[in-house]
C-alpha cells in the first residue's frame, strides 16, 4: 500500500466511507461501504446510489457550501435495524470540493436508549397500579365509607397493603441499581455458605408455615467458605427460596441442597453449588430465559397477588454475576423447578 493512494487509506478504515467527487460521482467506496449500500457505486452520481434524504442533505451541504455536515442514517434492510452517524466533510480538490462521507454505527446507543425508555416505562406501570387503587380508597373513606368504621378499617388495610407493596417495589429498585453499580468489584472476603443459608431458611419460615410448605436444608451440617458478599448471597438464596414456597406446591416440600467444593467445567475450578427445588407446576421452557429480565413474570397476576415485583431474578442475576458464578435454571413441568446458583470456591 501506498499513502499517496486515497483509496488505499480508505480501503484500510474499519468503517464504511465513500469518496464523492467534485463532479458529484461516487469515486470510491471501501468493503465496508460496499457491504452496507451495495456494490456498483463507483463511477454513478450520488444521487443515483445513495437515496436516503439524510445523506443527499448532508452531501449536498459539503459540495456547494463547502461545510461539515452531520445526520442519522437509519439503514434501511438490516435486520437487526441498523443505525449510523453520517458525517459529510468537504477536502478541497481540483475543480471544487471533494466529499468523503463516512458512516459510524450507533445501533448499541440506540437500542441501551430503547431499553431505558422501556425500564422507565415498566417502573411507572408498576408504580401507577398501588397508587391508583390508593387515591381510589382515599375518595371512598372521604365519601360513601366517611362514617362507617367498619369499612374504614377495611380500606385502611388494603391501603396498608398498597403503599406496602409501593415500598417493596421502590426497595427493590434500590438494591438493583445497587448491584448493577458494584458488578465489576468481586467480593473477596470469605463467608460461611451454611451459615447463610440457615438465615435464609429462618427468616422465611413463618411464609412456608403460613402456606403449608416443608423447608428442608441439606448439606449445611458444616461450614462452607467461599469468597463473598454476604448480605448480597443471603438475598440470592433468600429470593429463590421465596419463590419456591410462593409458586411451589402446597402442601409440598422445597429443598435446599448445598454441595461441594467440586470441580465445575463452566467456572474452570472448584464451585460450591447450591440447589432450590420445588414440586410446583413447574416453568414452561419458553419462559426459562427470560425470568431474569427486570419485571418478567410467567403468571404476573399471580405474582402481584403474592406481592412480587417482578425484579427478585433480575437482582439475583447481577449479584451472582458479581460473584463470577452461574445461575441455572432447569423444570419439568407438572414436576416442579430446581434454581442452581454455582459459586467459585475460592
Ligand atoms: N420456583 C418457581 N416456580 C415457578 N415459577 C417461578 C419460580 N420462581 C420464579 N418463577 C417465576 O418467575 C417470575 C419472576 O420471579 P422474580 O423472583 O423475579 O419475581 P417475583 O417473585 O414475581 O417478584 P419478587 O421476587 O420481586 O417479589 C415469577 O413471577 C414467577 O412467574
Ligand atoms: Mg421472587
Amino acid at each position: 500500500m501506498t499513502v499517496e493512494n486515497g483509496e488505499d487509506l480508505l480501503d484500510a478504515l474499519p468503517f464504511a466511507v465513500v469518496l464523492i467527487g467534485p463532479d458529484e460521482r461516487v469515486r470510491h467506496a471501501n468493503p465496508p461501504a460496499r457491504a452496507l449500500l451495495g456494490e456498483g457505486m463507483e463511477g454513478r452520481h450520488y444521487i443515483a446510489v445513495l437515496r436516503h434524504p439524510v445523506l443527499l442533505d448532508c452531501i449536498e451541504a459539503a459540495l456547494s457550501r463547502g461545510e461539515v455536515a452531520r445526520g442519522e442514517y437509519p439503514a434501511s434492510g438490516t435486520a437487526p435495524r441498523e443505525t449510523y452517524r453520517v458525517q459529510a466533510a468537504p477536502v478541497a480538490g481540483e475543480g471544487g470540493h471533494a466529499v468523503v462521507l463516512s458512516f459510524e454505527d450507533v445501533t448499541h446507543l440506540h437500542e441501551a436508549d430503547q431499553i431505558r425508555r422501556d425500564f422507565v416505562a415498566n417502573v411507572s406501570h408498576e408504580l401507577r397500579t398501588p397508587l391508583t387503587a390508593l387515591m381510589g380508597y382515599v375518595e371512598t373513606l372521604r365519601g360513601a365509607a366517611r362514617d362507617d368504621a367498619r369499612a374504614r378499617e377495611v380500606f385502611l388495610q388494603r391501603m396498608q397493603a398498597e403503599a406496602g407493596r409501593m415500598n417493596r417495589l421502590v426497595g427493590d429498585l434500590l438494591s438493583l441499581s445497587r448491584v448493577e453499580s458494584d458488578e465489576r468489584v468481586r467480593p473477596t472476603a470469605p463467608v460461611d455458605l451454611s451459615a447463610l443459608l440457615h438465615a435464609a431458611a429462618q427468616s422465611l419460615a413463618p411464609l412456608a408455615g403460613s402456606l403449608q410448605v416443608k423447608l428442608v436444608l441439606e448439606g449445611v451440617e458444616s461450614p462452607h467458605e467461599v469468597p463473598g458478599d454476604g448480605d448480597q448471597l443471603v438475598q440470592v438464596f433468600s429470593n429463590l427460596i421465596e419463590n419456591a414456597i410462593k409458586y411451589g406446591a402446597r402442601p409440598g416440600t422445597v429443598t435446599v441442597r448445598l454441595s461441594g467444593p467440586a470441580h465445575e467445567p463452566a467456572l474452570r475450578g472448584p464451585a460450591v453449588r447450591i440447589d432450590v427445588h420445588d414440586e410446583g407446576e413447574g416453568i414452561d421452557p419458553i419462559h426459562i430465559p427470560r425470568l431474569t429480565e427486570r419485571f418478567y413474570r410467567v403468571d404476573s397476576h399471580r405474582s402481584r397477588e403474592m406481592g412480587g415485583t417482578g425484579l427478585g431474578l433480575a437482582i439475583v442475576k447481577h449479584i451472582v454475576n458479581r460473584h463470577r458464578g452461574r445461575l441455572r435454571i432447569s423444570s419439568t413441568p407438572g414436576q416442579g423447578s430446581c434454581f442452581s446458583v454455582i459459586l467459585p470456591a475460592g
